[in-house]
């Protein structure tokens, strides 16, 4: 399959999910209606929207005035941009300014931003009030595809991410690519390897499809909604069969537990973005089922040469500073790794792959394997 070459209408992705279904609705400039899916959901409203500073900077005056055409009243709340907000303290001003705000129990909490804006406002509308309704304006292609679909909210405690949190879906999500235009080269890159994700994970045809379509989504032709809406229609399907992760929603961690481990030992800083954590650790995963016998050699190398083809980290090495500083030992790794919170009762759990385009949640990986992969890894 070749690219859509026109911006196609909006497409519209269901969550289906009971009483608590909503719509995930991708388009160039669905932004703009905002205000009018708001108060057609649900009529005589209240929002406040969360936001950061940059986020703010760039699309904050624009939902504002679609709430506003819309009739509907709103306030403003604004964090510092990154992990910091995803703190007690984070969460503690954003709650306060939802009460002082007014917001009860039939108002609607509006995450506009990225990862860590959705998963901060969404924990805060989780909890106020016991409760409130929220939706969520993802402004990252990271949040289009991955954390603003599913219900997933939190923040950090200082012992690890996303330790505090709730299930709490949106009521509507509304991912406009054309607010994708504003990130940098490198945030674009770390967001689309949770798109490459969900070809390696369950779809060979859409892998495919990606090592011939690349430059069209990062170019931001319609190419970029079919992504979107792909990867958010995989990650519907999977939501929608095991909200709580009980089982297959696992699946979406491939990568995860390698990049997790990588993301603690660059210490959450700018050395590692989260989707390159995933990118280094998806060829990780790859390789190391090679390694099991699980998938070829060559089919660890595909992926590894299309996420290095779009740019994006693929070995140890290519960790920013990784000749100068090195990175923690296997040992250290290994125990960032145990740290995970998707380690049950102290036993390693992969996301490894059958095939390209297939993956299998593995359960008690023995420890001393994944230790010396790790040290062969690291010597290079
Ligand atoms: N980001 C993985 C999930 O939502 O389950």
């Amino acid at each position: 399959m070749t690219a859509p070459l026109k911006h196609s209408a909006d497409i519209t992705v269901d969550v289906a999910l009971g009483d608590r279904a909503y719509d995930i609705v991708i388009g160039r400039g669905v932004l703009a209606s905002l205000g009018a899916r708001i108060a057609a959901l649900r009529p005589g409203v209240r929002t406040a929207i969360v936001t950061d500073r940059t986020v703010a900077r760039h699309w904050l005056e624009q939902a504002e005035s679609s709430l506003a055409a819309a009739g509907i009243p709103t306030s403003r709340v604004i964090v510092e941009e990154g992990e910091i907000s995803k703190t007690y303290a984070g969460l503690e001003k954003v709650s306060e300014a939802l009460i002082a705000a007014k917001i009860e129990r039939n108002d609607l909490v509006v995450a506009l931003g990225g990862g860590v804006v959705g998963d901060l406002a969404g924990f805060a509308a989780a909890i106020l009030r016991r409760g409130v309704d929220f939706v969520q304006v993802p402004t990252s292609l990271l949040a289009q595809v991955d954390s603003s679909v599913g219900g997933k909210t939190g923040i950090n405690s200082p012992q690890g991410k996303n330790l505090l949190g709730a299930f709490h879906q949106p009521v509507l999500v509304i991912a406009d690519t054309s607010v994708l235009d504003t990130l940098s080269q490198r945030q674009f890159r770390s967001g689309y390897a949770e798109v490459a994700k969900y070809g390696v994970l369950g779809d060979e045809a859409f892998f495919a499809w990606l090592e011939a379509n690349h430059a069209e989504i990062f170019s931001g032709s319609a190419a970029r909604e079919h992504a979107v809406a792909t990867s958010c229609r995989a990650k519907a399907a999977i939501v929608s069969r095991d909200e709580r992760e009980t089982g297959e929603r696992a699946l979406l961690n491939l990568g995860h537990t390698f990049g997790h481990a990588l993301e603690a030992a660059t210490g959450f800083s700018d050395r590692l973005f989260h989707g390159e954590g995933v990118a280094i650790g998806m060829v990780l995963a790859a390789e190391f089922s090679a390694q099991l016998g699980k998938i070829s050699e060559a089919d660890a190398a595909r992926v590894a040469r299309h996420l290095a083809a779009v740019g994006l980290p693929t070995r140890l090495q290519d960790i920013a500073g990784f000749a100068q500083e090195g990175l923690a030992g296997a040992d250290a790794l290994l125990a960032l790794m145990a740290q995970d919170k998707k380690v049950k009762r102290g036993k390693l759990t992969f996301i490894l792959l059958e095939a390209v385009g297939r993956a299998a949640v593995v359960n008690d990986v023995d420890p001393t394997l994944v230790r010396d992969f790790l040290q062969r890894k690291l010597a290079g």
